[in-house]
Order: C-alpha cells, then structure tokens, then sequence
C-alpha cells in the first residue's frame, strides 16, 4: 500500500495514508451514517438495457442523465471513513425519443473524481475538488483517462456563465497551495482561458463559487486544512476553525485578487449556493444554503454538526455590509435553477429536502414570495438532488422538468423520476424503475447529446 508525503507549511513532512485507510481514528464509533442504508456502497458494476418506461417521458429527452458520487472499497474503515473520501462511481441513464435505452454504473479511475459530472466542450467529465484532476469518460462511461488542460486540480463545482459558454472555477489545493486558491476560466471549447491566483489567510474548504454580472464570489469560511486530523489519518483532513473568520468575497470579473471586496459573515459554512446575482440597486444576492457548524463534532460526514437551510445574504459592495437572512429553516441541499440564469436575477430555485440523513421531498422555492410548494417521495421513499431542465422553446422560468433518482427503501432499487416543475401536484409525469439502486451521492447533471453526444 502506497503512501503519499506532503510537506507542510512549517517544513515539516508527514506521511498520508490513502484516503479511508487510516491506522488511527479520532471517532469513538465503530459505525458510520455515511455507510449505512442507501449511503453503502455498490460492489458492482451494471448494464441495464431496455429499461421499461412508466408514464411518458418527454421526447425532447435526447441524451443521459448523469450522477457521481463516493464508492468506497469494502475494505475502509468505517471510523475513519468521511463521505467524502470514497472512490467516484458515475450513473448514467440514456434517454432518447421516449425511451430509457440503458443504464450503466461505472468506477471512476485516475484519482476517482467522486463529486460531480459534466458535459463541456464535446466532453463528459468526472469531477472533483481538492486538487483532484477531472477524468474523461466516454459516452458509455467509461474512464479515458486524466483531463490536464486545468494543471493541477480543478473544483466540483465550475459555475457556467450562460452568455459566454465558459466555466469559472475556484479550486483549491490543500496539498501543495496551502495559502492561495486559483481562480480558473474555461473556454466554450475546453482549453483554459485565464487563471489567477487569490491569496487566502489559510486554507478553507471551497466547495463552490457563484458568478454574477461583474463579480466572481468566493467563499472563505472557516472549515479549514487541520494538521491535527492529517496527523490523525482522518480520511477528511479538514475541521471546524473557530478561530478564522468567516467572510465573503467579491472579484471583479475584469480585476485582480488585490481589488477584492471581501465582507464578514457570521461564522457558518455552505456548500452550495443555489444562485446570485446584482439588483437594480447594485447590491449582491447570494442565495445558498448554510450549516451552522461544520465537521466540528461529526468528522465522517456533513450533517451530524447541523442542519442545511436556505439563506439569503444580500452585499452593498461601497461599504461591505452584509444583510443575513433566513429565507427557508428546513432541512434542505442541492439547490438547482434554470441554467441559463445562472448569475441573473431569478425567481425559482430547487432543492431536496434534508431530514434525518434522508430526503424525502422536492422543494420548488418562489424566491419573489418567499413561499415554496413540494412534492413528497411517499413513506419509505428518498430522493436526490433535482435537476432542473428547461422545456425546449419555453419562455416561462418554471417550463421544465425536474429529475431525480428516488430510493425506495424496501425493494433497495432506485427510479428516475421525472417531474413537472410548473406543478410538482401533478406528481410523477414518467419514471424509469431500474433494478439496482443508484447510492445518495452528490451531483449530477442532464448532459444533452447536443453538448457531449454519442461518436
Ligand atoms: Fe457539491
């Protein structure tokens, strides 16, 4: 068994154990939540073909419905093991006309990219944050091997900006950067157009990063490279800082790092915001879901510290004052929004209920009104991140389908289900029952064979 060296900021080296393998744990349970249920692990790999269709599916459906997500081997640790840490397996399901033609699950090679994936530029990417490299896959999801053309590390989650067809990324690289993240800018066609280096006082966990008309937002909260848990071999070798302060930065998308208009918050960490954007006024909305504490008493996991809600923090740039708000305190992750208003105003988000280390609803968010309507997977049933996409020629924000993979708890098979997001009460318009399931995972997209088609 392999081990790898870093060499820390004071000079000093350790050794790292693989991820999930440590020797020693600083948990006091032999169990672990993130391995339970339909957090566990598959131990195969799939091919499903012909797959029978309940309602109809929209025929305008041309292409696969991705996800990613940890696959850890059967030989982790449960004490060490942090969700986060297990090898990547994509699932993908093929629609076309109408039809569920295949299925297929596949382990993610190169360094695993567990996080998410994507279609960019004719290609489709696992990818993952942390210094990570993508990897390639082929249609049939296949490895093909590492995508360099970022250098070294890219981010789970680059934000399109829908004007211009380029992906922005904030990565980070708690390995070998330690005291700056590296601001990235991806072409329509794959190639890297612009990188920047932002000096940061530590080394804070970036999940993700928000776009808006002039600005690129980074999030500079305090869950933070800890030496303690790298020498602990903790899979996850970041903890809750409380000694760092928490604070939100605005890049001018035309500027550099030294320009930055940075705002403190209230301690918190958030992985993912579901949209922001300028008002008529100039102020900055960022809408994103926050925890209050972050991997301070659960160190295997996300959600054991506290519960995922869904805030608006509204930014005045001139003097740097910040406005928090809570727009909804349930449970909730996995915001998604019509892809094309990434970074503009917007009306509706979606998200998936979080209750219990189980999500048992959809979320359609009215962010104009503040109210939100649902739709409830039924008793036993648990669903994922919904993925919003919009109806061909439509004009309405809401005129689209959201899709999602429900678990159903007694048979330990997975459906995709596919919603009508004007009317979540109309219920399932089609679902797809596949005959294994689909683990919670992360993130998915629907990847059309318009952007990363079949050759
Ligand atoms: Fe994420």
């Amino acid at each position: 068994m392999a081990t790898r060296r870093i060499l820390l900021k004071s000079g000093l080296a350790l050794p790292l154990l693989p991820l999930g393998l440590g020797a020693c744990s600083d948990s006091t349970s032999d169990t672990n939540p993130y391995l339970q249920a339909n957090f566990s692990p598959l131990d195969v790999e799939s091919t499903v073909t012909g797959l029978n269709v309940i309602g109809e599916l929209p025929a305008e459906l041309n292409g696969r419905f991705l996800r990613n997500g940890p696959n850890p081997g059967a030989d982790v640790d449960p004490r060490n093991y942090h969700w986060f840490t297990g090898a990547g397996m994509v699932h993908g399901l093929r629609l076309r006309e109408g039809r569920a033609e295949w299925y297929r699950n596949r382990y993610v090679g190169g360094s695993g990219a567990n996080t998410n994936v994507i279609g960019h530029g004719g290609r489709t990417m696992a990818i993952v944050e942390s210094g990570g490299l993508p990897q390639n896959l082929s249609y049939k999801l296949d490895s093909l091997g590492d995508n360099t053309v970022i250098g070294e590390g890219f981010s789970a989650h680059p934000k399109l900006d829908p004007d211009t067809g380029e992906l922005h990324a904030m990565c980070y690289d708690w390995a070998n950067l330690r005291d700056h993240v590296r601001y990235v800018v991806i072409g329509s066609d794959g190639e890297l157009v612009q990188e920047q280096e932002i000096p940061l006082p530590g080394m804070p966990m970036i999940h993700d990063m928000s776009l808006t008309k002039n600005y690129a937002i980074i999030y500079d909260l305090p869950v933070t490279l800890s030496l303690l848990a790298v020498g602990l071999g903790s899979s996850l070798p970041f903890r809750w800082d409380k000694e760092y302060e928490p604070r939100v930065g605005l890049l001018p998308r035309d500027g550099s790092a030294s320009e930055i208009i940075w705002s403190p918050l209230k301690p918190n960490y958030a992985y993912h915001p579901m949209n922001a954007y300028e008002d008529a006024d100039g102020r900055v909305v960022i809408d994103i879901v926050r925890y209050e504490k972050m991997f301070e008493a659960d160190i295997q996991g996300p959600f054991g510290d506290s519960a995922p809600r869904l805030d608006r923090w509204t930014i005045i740039p001139h003097n740097r004052k910040v406005t928090e708000e809570i727009v909804d305190a349930r449970g909730q992750e996995f915001p998604r929004i019509h892809p094309s208003l990434n970074g503009k105003p917007y009306r509706y988000g979606y998200t998936v209920a979080y209750e219990d280390y189980g999500f048992p609803a959809i979320y359609k968010q009215d962010m104009q009104t503040g109210t939100a309507t649902e739709y409830r997977f039924g008793a036993g049933m648990q669903g994922a991140e919904p993925v919003f996409v919009p109806k061909e020629g439509a004009t309405a924000e809401d005129a689209g389908y959201l899709l999602t993979y429900v678990f159903d708890e007694a048979a330990k098979t997975s459906s995709l289900l596919v919603l009508d997001a004007q009317d979540l009460s109309r219920g399932a318009v089609a679902s797809v029952p596949l005959p294994v399931r689909v683990p919670y995972g992360f993130h998915g997209n629907w990847v059309p064979d318009s952007v990363a088609g079949p050759t």
